[in-house]
């Protein structure tokens, strides 16, 4: 299972590569708000450190488009800046027609803003590259999750779907498991939860019950 990080802070990102080996990053409106930088100064800088590799960068389209054509014209300037970049299109009826015409030009997309098996059905039909299924919003919401993701990934593995189940919004480790359980083949989720994620408590007390015991033991 691949580890995307959801950010578009350049120390983060930096961070997540050198030290996590992350497989690919996803932005959206509000985390480049977060950054501090314009929209193209900021996607151009992350895409930079991702030049060069497989690793992607999801970049969101205007969300006020409503056009499919406005959708697929920002989609196809925002591909030509870098080849790292994905474009992601959200699961309106204008934006699953945006992501057919990407697609006829062989630009990849990410479908994002999936809230149900059906929507994530049509993202695949469609050739969506990555189908983004924001978990920890439905969880917000009161509405169940445990199940959503395991039937999406039955749905493409029972047609043989190329497009990846990207399960985003995650909150915290558990929620990084579950998706991994479930079969999904990337996660996506922020700076702070992969931190937790990685740490355990018993690491560190584990870590100075042995050196405590090193300390008391002769070398040679
Ligand atoms: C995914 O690609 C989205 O950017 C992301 O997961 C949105 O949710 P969040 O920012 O509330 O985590």
């Amino acid at each position: 299972m691949k580890f995307f990080l959801d950010s578009a802070k350049v120390d983060e990102v930096k961070h997540a590569l050198e030290m996590w080996n992350i497989d690919g990053v996803t932005s959206n409106p509000r985390h480049v708000r977060n950054s501090g930088k314009p929209f193209l100064a900021a996607i151009t800088e992350i895409g930079k450190l991702l030049a060069g590799t497989d690793k992607t960068l999801s970049v969101e389209v205007n969300p006020h488009h409503t056009d499919p054509k406005a959708m697929f014209e920002e989609g196809i300037k925002l591909a030509a800046m870098s080849p790292n970049f994905v474009i992601k299109i959200p699961a309106t009826e204008a934006g699953f027609k945006a992501l057919w015409m990407l697609r006829e030009k062989n630009i990849r997309v990410n479908l994002t803003l999936v809230f149900s098996a059906a929507q994530a059905l049509q993202a695949a039909r469609l050739g969506a590259t990555y189908m983004s299924v924001f978990v920890g919003w439905k969880e917000a919401n009161g509405e169940e999750i445990s199940y959503l993701v395991g039937e999406i990934t039955r749905i493409y593995r029972n047609y043989d779907f190329k497009t990846q189940v990207l399960v985003a919004a995650i909150r915290n480790a558990r929620q990084i498991v579950e998706a991994g359980i479930a079969g999904a083949d990337i996660v996506t989720a922020g700076f702070d939860v992969y931190k937790d994620a990685f740490d355990h408590p018993y690491t560190a007390k584990g870590l100075k019950l042995f050196s405590d015991n090193w300390d008391a033991t002769p070398y040679q």
